[in-house]
């Protein structure tokens, strides 16, 4: 009989069962169980090695971890990406003078959080800053989508984000606060669209609040963040409250990215 796949039968011989753990050499002693006379006696049993134990803990541990990282992507990153940015890529995105800094910026930002296994090598964050139609959302859908099959990464727009945790107080919620806020503190990338476009009142009101938690968060384990925003960094900075802006300021580049709204380039194709 054996308890453990992998292991001897158990015998009632002591000195067949001591077990040399392959991984770091422990001489391992085996246990004596007290089976019943019906079962045969008491016997010796093999053990495994406590640091083989760990490792399979510490796998179902990691196992546990993606999968609930999956989950959350999964019920962000699709809802609030929407139809119009899940086919944005940097080979779609045609640079221009004003853009390309930004460009360029957005794709090191991704190939740094690709490589990254550890928390130093994690990138730099970004916060691109720029009038409408700049092609910042189009960037930081760029980022998603090449991130998304290889890191937890979620792309959120910063007023639905707050809406979206809001609604969470209601009792006919299906998801509690705690779980959005965990999301995106946790994720491995988190890219915030639209920062500086929801409401605060004041220096210390429930957004700011919000966003100081998940913000400082990721500031404080080295999470990167990826965000864009239409305000000037003064008024963002009016917006948000300096405590969220120094933060921003610290693990975030601040890159431009100017130029003339695409969108009345479409309208104009359009049009013609
Ligand atoms: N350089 C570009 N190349 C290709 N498409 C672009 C470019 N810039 C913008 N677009 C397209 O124009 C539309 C508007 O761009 P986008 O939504 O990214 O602008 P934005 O800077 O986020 O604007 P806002 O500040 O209003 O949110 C999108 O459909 C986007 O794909
Ligand atoms: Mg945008
Ligand atoms: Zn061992």
């Amino acid at each position: 009989m054996t308890l453990v796949p992998g292991l001897k039968q158990a015998t009632q011989y002591q000195h067949d069962l001591v077990y040399t753990c392959p991984e770091c050499g422990a001489v391992v002693e085996p246990l004596l169980v007290e089976f019943p006379p019906n079962l045969g006696g008491p016997r010796y049993v093999q053990r495994r090695c406590q640091c083989e134990l760990q490792k399979n803990i510490d796998a179902v541990e990691r196992a546990k971890n993606f999968e609930r990282m999956r989950r959350y992507e999964r019920y962000f990153s699709y809802s609030t990406l929407g139809n119009r940015f899940a086919s944005k890529t940097f080979i779609n995105f045609l640079a221009t003078p004003q853009t390309s800094v930004a460009l360029r910026e957005s794709k090191r930002f991704t190939q740094t959080a690709m490589n990254a296994t550890t928390e130093e090598e994690r990138a730099d964050g970004v916060l691109l800053i720029g009038p409408v139609g700049t092609g910042k959302s189009h960037l930081a859908a760029a980022v998603f989508n090449s991130l998304k099959e290889s890191k937890s990464c979620i792309f959120v727009n910063v007023p639905e984000l707050l809406a979206r945790i809001m609604a969470s107080y209601s009792s006919k919620s299906t998801e509690s606060e705690e779980e959005i806020i965990n999301a995106v503190k946790q994720c491995d990338v988190l890219i915030l669209d639209d920062l500086g476009a929801e409401r605060h009142k004041g220096d210390d009101d429930w957004a700011t609040e919000k966003l100081f938690t998940i913000v400082d968060f990721r500031y404080r384990n080295m999470r990167p963040i990826f965000s864009t925003t239409n305000c000037t960094p003064d008024s963002l900075e009016d917006k948000i409250g300096q405590r969220i802006m120094s933060r921003l300021r610290e693990i975030c580049d601040l890159i431009p990215c100017l130029g003339d709204d695409y969108r009345n380039r479409h309208a104009s194709e359009r049009r013609a």
